[in-house]
């Protein structure tokens, strides 16, 4: 095992420095070494500080993960921190990049920190299922308060270095050579200890921490990462340092293993996993700088911003001056929003938005790289679109749709060049929503994928690539899951037993109250385009037509599966939809049963995995945690049960589960292959 710490001097300073590429992480030999170094440098003679510093981009941006599956190996992070707080020298953490989790509890060990401006700082232990272990609950009370450690370890809050200083959590902020400063910050300290573990955690009033965790219980959907998160800070106050040091670690410990951070844990290399792609590997993607969006409504508009964010020259096309006005109102709102709640700078507001123009003028996409559309979602405006498209665009420019669920090749086709055609469907509001699915059209070329997915990081994005196939990755397995919830609907429960099974087991929504909030409509009209070629024999719930039938097409009529009286925030059971459910089964002769919150939590979860087995099956999808990236981040499946095939790979009998599936669900059931999902089968 190569070293990873090297201990250099500069006059009476030792400088650490962590290299452990590609983040610093904290591994065993970081450890290790660490440890070496600083109990070398605190026997020297002639060191009169030491100062802790990364190579490369970043200090250490957590422990490694890698290692969380294994028993921790001595000397673990508290040992290292240890050795800081036993040095008789005072220890400077200089932070550049990222000093997170277990890197910035080392940091809060040293006797100060310095940083630079666009660092990030934070303890994001409780996003991956776990809590600070070494002393991050109880060194952050000390500076900044037990009501503020609560805000920010529970949110798992990352705090970049200027907003770092102005809370406490730095001590200086420097905008050039770190590591020059930081020496001479050393050498200030003039062999002064400044430990954070003696000094005494602010007094603050009761009320104000209770606010603060009973917010934050709330925010974290009260799981247990959050809640012993909250235990451990508040034991800052009624605790010696050592005794709630080791509460800390033993909670730590208890979560390590549990599995919900066993599931967090997937998501987080899932995600990573995700734009790796070893068939585009030495792929150059083509330049892109200037992007133009067709169509300024709110998925448009919501494009441009995250365009514009992701540092890109945007050109916002619509057909009309009027519609044009209203993108541009709306992406200028976004921006005065950002500014009023202190997200952006006035002036960085105003470079972004500097870099956009709006037109009418479809002359002026002729010089741009990239064009994205986001018209009505009909194939035939779409390829009327896309053939007009291939006499403006620059040759080497790419073309990308933000379909949701159309036929790419489709539109690729009438262009004339469908190798520079790809799919870039955005999650609504675009800005916001990571997912980002990247449709790979049977003609995309290489090197426009790669683009493609460079284009989606530049925007902050989570790509995800799927082949061409109806509805893609995402729409096609939550269609099967709304299929399966009408089904149990036409068997005896009701929408709001069905919607609240699924909140229980951790979905943001259920199903028919998101139904109502996109509107019954959309898929009303898909169905009816499909009617003529869908199998008469295969079974077909009939109740959202006879809503629809009823202009009931969800909130925006006032009415769907539930009504929404005006000022109603939340749903309301109607007893008019009862009845139509009611005439609907009479009509087929079902007798209503009750149906149990656990059937109807398995058998919508299994209708997932069965089509995500389909899609694997027939290559749409190509990875099994992709499948698991794609529900977590656009379709609020519980991020901390880790996605349905990471949920599939925890049943003892998915096959016999499928089968009984199969059976419940009746005629036009196609049954996936189960060994697609199976990570040993993978
Ligand atoms: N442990 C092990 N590996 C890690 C890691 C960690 N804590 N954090 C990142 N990595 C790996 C990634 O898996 C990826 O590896 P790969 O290239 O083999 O896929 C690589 O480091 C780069 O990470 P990536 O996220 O792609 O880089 P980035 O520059 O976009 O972001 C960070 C860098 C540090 C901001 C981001 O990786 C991050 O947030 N990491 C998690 C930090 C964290 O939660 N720490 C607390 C742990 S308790």
């Amino acid at each position: 095992m190569t070293n990873p710490i090297a201990l250099e001097t500069d006059g009476d300073v030792a400088v650490i420095v962590i290299d452990n590429p590609p983040i610093n992480a904290g591994s065993l030999a970081v450890r290790r070494g660490l440890v070496a170094a600083i109990e070398e440098a605190a026997a020297s003679a002639s060191v009169s500080a030491l100062v802790l510093v990364g190579a490369g981009k970043t200090f250490i941006a957590g422990a490694d993960i890698k290692e969380f599956g294994a028993p921790i190996e001595k000397p673990s992070l508290p040992d290292v921190i240890a050795a800081v707080e036993r040095c008789p020298k005072p220890v400077v953490a200089a932070i550049h990049g990222a000093a997170l989790g277990g890197g910035f509890e080392l940091a809060l060990a040293c006797d100060a920190r310095i940083a630079t401006r666009d660092a990030m700082v934070g303890l994001p232990e409780v996003t991956l299922g776990i809590i600070p272990g070494a002393g991050g609950t109880q060194r952050l009370p000390r500076l900044v308060g037990v009501a503020r450690a609560i805000e920010l370890i529970a949110a798992g809050e990352r705090v970049r270095g200027d907003a770092a200083k102005s809370l406490g959590l730095v001590d200086a902020i420097v905008d050039a050579n770190l590591r020059a400063e930081a020496i001479s910050y050393a050498r200030g300290l003039a062999g002064r200890k400044r430990r954070v573990r003696d000094m005494p955690v602010p007094k603050e009033e009761a009320a104000l921490i209770e606010t603060a965790a009973a917010s934050a219980v709330k925010k974290g959907k009260g799981r247990p990462a959050v809640r012993a998160a909250i235990e451990a800070v508040k034991s800052s106050q009624t605790q010696s340092i050592d005794e709630a040091l080791a509460k800390e670690r033993s909670l730590f410990e208890a979560l390590r293993s549990s599995p919900e951070a066993l599931a967090l844990r997937h998501q987080f290399f899932a995600e990573r996993e995700s734009t790796k792609h070893p068939d585009l590997e030495g792929v150059r993607p083509r330049r892109v700088q200037s992007i133009a969006v067709i169509g300024a409504g709110t998925m448009g508009s919501g494009i441009a911003i995250a365009a514009l964010d992701g540092g890109f020259d945007v050109v916002l096309l619509e057909a009309d001056e009027a519609a044009l006005a209203r993108g541009r109102n709306r992406i200028e709102e976004y921006y005065a929003g950002r500014v009023k709640s202190g997200k952006l700078q006035v002036p960085q507001a105003s470079e972004r938005q500097s870099h956009l123009a709006t037109t009418v003028d479809w002359a002026r996409l002729a010089s741009v790289d990239l064009i994205i559309e986001a018209v009505f979602e009909d194939l035939e405006v779409k390829k009327e679109l896309f053939r007009r498209l291939s006499s403006i665009a620059r040759r080497d420019a790419i073309l990308a749709s933000n379909t949701s669920y159309l036929d790419l090749d489709a539109m690729a086709d009438v262009t004339g060049r469908p190798a520079d055609v790809v799919g870039l469907h955005f999650f609504s509001p675009a800005n916001v929503m990571r997912l980002v699915e990247v449709v790979r059209g049977r003609d995309t070329a290489p090197d426009v994928l790669a683009t493609a997915l460079d284009v989606a990081k530049r925007f902050g994005k989570l790509p995800v690539v799927t082949r061409n196939a109806f509805g893609f990755i995402g729409n096609r397995i939550y269609a099967a899951y709304r299929r399966q919830c009408e089904f149990m609907l036409e068997e005896g429960a009701s929408p709001r037993e069905i919607d609240a099974a699924l909140e229980a087991f951790g979905f943001a929504m259920g199903p028919f109250a998101v139904a109502d909030m996109s509107g019954l409509d959309i898929a009303w009209r898909m169905r009816k385009s499909q009617a003529a070629t869908r199998d008469p024999k295969a079974r077909y719930v009939d109740i959202p037509d006879r809503l629809c039938d009823q202009g009931r097409f969800g909130r925006k009529t006032g009415s769907g599966y539930y009504q929404y009286p005006s000022g109603a925030k939340a749903p309301i059971e109607d007893s008019a939809v009862a009845g139509v459910i009611e005439e609907s089964r009479a009509a087929k002769g079902i007798v209503a049963r009750s149906l149990s919150t656990e059937e109807i939590q398995r058998r919508a979860l299994l209708a997932m995995v069965n089509e995500a087995a389909l899609l694997l099956t027939e290559g749409v999808a190509s990875r099994t945690s992709d499948v698991d990236v794609v529900m977590v981040n656009g379709y609020g499946f519980p991020r901390w049960e880790g996605g349905p095939l990471f949920w599939a790979n925890e049943q003892r009998n998915l096959d016999d589960d499928i089968d009984w599936l199969a059976r419940v669900s009746g005629p036009g059931f196609v049954r996936g292959d189960t060994r697609f999902v199976l990570r040993t089968g993978s």
